[in-house]
């Protein structure tokens, strides 16, 4: 991306109000690109493969403690270089299967280039947790240039989502020294999320074959 100033944060009010804008902007083409990707899917195979799209902008306050927790100062060219989830989108599927079809369409968009990946579904965290991650970069066209801008996107289902948001919650309060007792458990939770997980889809499988049966059988007798 290109730079646009070597000076402190809080100094330079005006390219941090810039660089705000362009990670806005980045989201919203992202999240104009997946609800297109969605809807075309709806129309050519009457299904949704996504259930909800979350997108935030990180916080000044995030930034610089992730600059300070990584050893950088706080500058807006440390921040355009080393922070990949300023702008960030939370994808969440229905099924599992749907996660891997959204990380191919994404791929296969000509103007998005994937910087990296991280399957944390089939090579879970330590923790527990489980997601698609994909670092992209999106060109934005501003009057003078064009930026290419990183996104940070996150890819699970509803069970994931379910299980992330609510071990979040409860480890936050002990900043990282949760009980070791607590972690077991909330790494049980995470076994039985995906359980549940892995039953739904083959549920959706069984009834779509059934349905595929009861309409052959229709068409035989017809
Ligand atoms: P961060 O410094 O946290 O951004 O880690 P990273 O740069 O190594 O990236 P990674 O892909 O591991 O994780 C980035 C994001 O994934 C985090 O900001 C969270 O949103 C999510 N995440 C990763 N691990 C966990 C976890 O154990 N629990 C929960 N709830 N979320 C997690
Ligand atoms: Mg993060």
């Amino acid at each position: 991306m290109n730079q646009l100033s070597h000076s402190n944060i809080g100094d330079d009010a005006d390219s941090w109000k810039t660089l705000m804008f362009i990670y806005n902007s980045a989201l919203k083409e992202v999240g104009t690109k997946l609800e297109i990707l969605n809807d075309e899917f709806q129309h050519v195979h009457q299904y949704n493969p996504i259930e909800y799209i979350k997108s935030r902008i990180k916080s000044p306050q995030s930034i610089v403690k992730k600059l300070k927790r990584n050893g950088y100062e706080s500058s807006i060219a440390n921040m355009e270089k080393y922070i990949n989830d300023i702008a960030g989108i939370r994808i969440v599927c229905s099924f599992t299967s749907d996660i891997y079809r959204m990380a191919e369409m994404i791929g296969k968009q000509n103007d998005l280039t994937v910087v990296s990946v991280k399957d944390y579904i089939k090579h879970p965290k330590e923790s527990g947790y489980k997601s698609y991650h994909m670092l992209i970069t999106v060109p934005i066209f501003l009057s003078d240039r064009v930026v290419d801008t990183k996104v940070e996107i996150q890819i699970r289902t509803m069970a994931m989502d379910f299980w992330a948001s609510l071990e979040h919650k409860i480890y936050y309060k002990f900043e990282g020294n949760a009980p070791g007792y607590i972690s077991e458990d909330l790494k049980e939770c995470s076994e039985i999320v995906s359980m549940l997980d892995d039953k739904m889809l083959s549920l959706n499988e069984a009834i779509i074959k059934a349905k595929e049966e009861q309409e052959k059988q229709m068409n035989f007798n017809s």
